[in-house]
Parts: structure tokens; sequence; C-alpha cells
């Protein structure tokens, strides 16, 4: 028998470069049992202390997510998003918390690209538009809320705001130091 040509492995690198922010969406709903697995995802996300300090804010209703764009023009494009799933601390440890939401957002959208889809994270301002966030997604008070992580099937990941970053990444010759820092390879 013929040996069947083995199947090209593609680097990690290459595959989780594709995670990238995504702000233009299909109009397409997110099907309920990727929305089910992402919370699971969120769910199993390692905390510090395990103390699991989140709640998680799924909204699929256009209008909320069109209130919540509406907070700064940096985030009017999650109104075009299918769903957005909402960030919501405890507000026990500022510190360890921000950490926590920055890896339960990663692992949101990694998973939401292993399912085919795509993301971009959107946060809401300064205290005050935190806090009308709040008021819109019905969050009390004295809970932390600073952030979105909006998922649907993204049509670009081209940045459309007239005030975007400079795409890309520095290189790593810049980003690194082996031992010592300043420290090249030996
Ligand atoms: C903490 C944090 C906050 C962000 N807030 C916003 C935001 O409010 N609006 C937005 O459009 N992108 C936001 N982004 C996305 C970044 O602009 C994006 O990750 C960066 O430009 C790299 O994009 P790329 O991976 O597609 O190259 C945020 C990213 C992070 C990590």
């Amino acid at each position: 028998m013929a040996e069947q040509p083995r199947p090209r492995k593609r680097s990690v690198a290459k595959i989780v470069r594709t995670v990238r922010q995504a702000r233009q969406y299909r109009p397409d709903t997110v099907p309920d049992e990727v929305l089910a697995e992402l919370l699971e995802v969120a769910r199993w996300t390692g905390s510090s202390r395990n103390t699991q300090p989140w709640h998680f804010v799924a909204v699929n209703d256009k209008e909320q997510l069109r209130r919540i764009s509406e907070l700064r023009t940096a985030i009017n494009w999650m109104a075009g998003a299918p769903l957005g799933i909402a960030i919501v601390l405890d507000g026990a440890n500022a510190m360890s918390e921000a950490y926590d939401e920055g890896r339960v957002t990663e692992r949101l959208l990694i998973a939401a690209r292993a399912r085919g889809l795509g993301g971009g994270v959107a946060w809401f301002g300064d205290a005050e538009q935190q806090a009308e966030a709040k008021r819109i997604l019905g969050v009390p008070e004295e809970r932390a809320a600073r952030s979105i992580v909006l998922i649907g099937y993204p049509t670009s990941t081209t940045d459309p705001r007239p005030t975007r970053a400079t795409p890309g990444r520095k290189p790593l010759s810049e980003l690194v130091s082996y031992n010592r820092w300043g420290e090249a390879q030996a």
C-alpha cells in the first residue's frame, strides 16, 4: 500500500498567532454549544489561590452590546459582535484579579479560535465608564468590571479605527535576555 503523505505540522507559534484581535464579524449568531464550551473553559481557568474571583455575563442582546459600545469610540466596533462575555470580578484583590482577568480573557480568545471563531477585547474605560457599564449589565456596585470579550465569526483582523495602534510586534532581539538582563545567548 502506498504510504500516505504525513499531514504537515504547523508550529505552535504559527497557530497561536492566529489568535488576533478581531473587531469585525459576520452577523451570524454564536451557537449555544460554543457559548457553553467557552464558559466551561472560563470556569476551569486557574486563578490566584484558586479564588475563582469571577462571574461571567454572557450578552447576546444587541441592544445591550450597542449601549456598552457607546461608552467610548475605541470600542464602538463591538456593536457588530453577536456575543460578548463580560468579566466581573469580586473586587477583593485588585492586583491578583487583574492577572486572573487577563488569563481568562486569553483562554476565551484561544478557545474561540480553536472553534473556528474569533474574538476581541473591549475595555469599558475610566471609573465613570466602568460604573456605567455595570449599570447597563446590572452588576452590583461593589463588584469590579472593566472589560468584555466579544466573540463571533471574524471577517477581518484589520483594526478599522482611525486611532489604531501600530500593528506587528517588536523583534525578539529587543525583548529577550539570557541568564541576566541585557545579555545575549551564549
Ligand atoms: C488589556 C487590553 C485591553 C484592550 N482594550 C481594547 C479596547 O478597548 N478596544 C480595542 O479595540 N482593542 C483593545 N485591545 C486589543 C489590542 O489593541 C490588541 O490586542 C493589540 O492591538 C494587538 O492586536 P493583534 O493581536 O490583532 O495584532 C486590548 C488588549 C488588551 C490586552
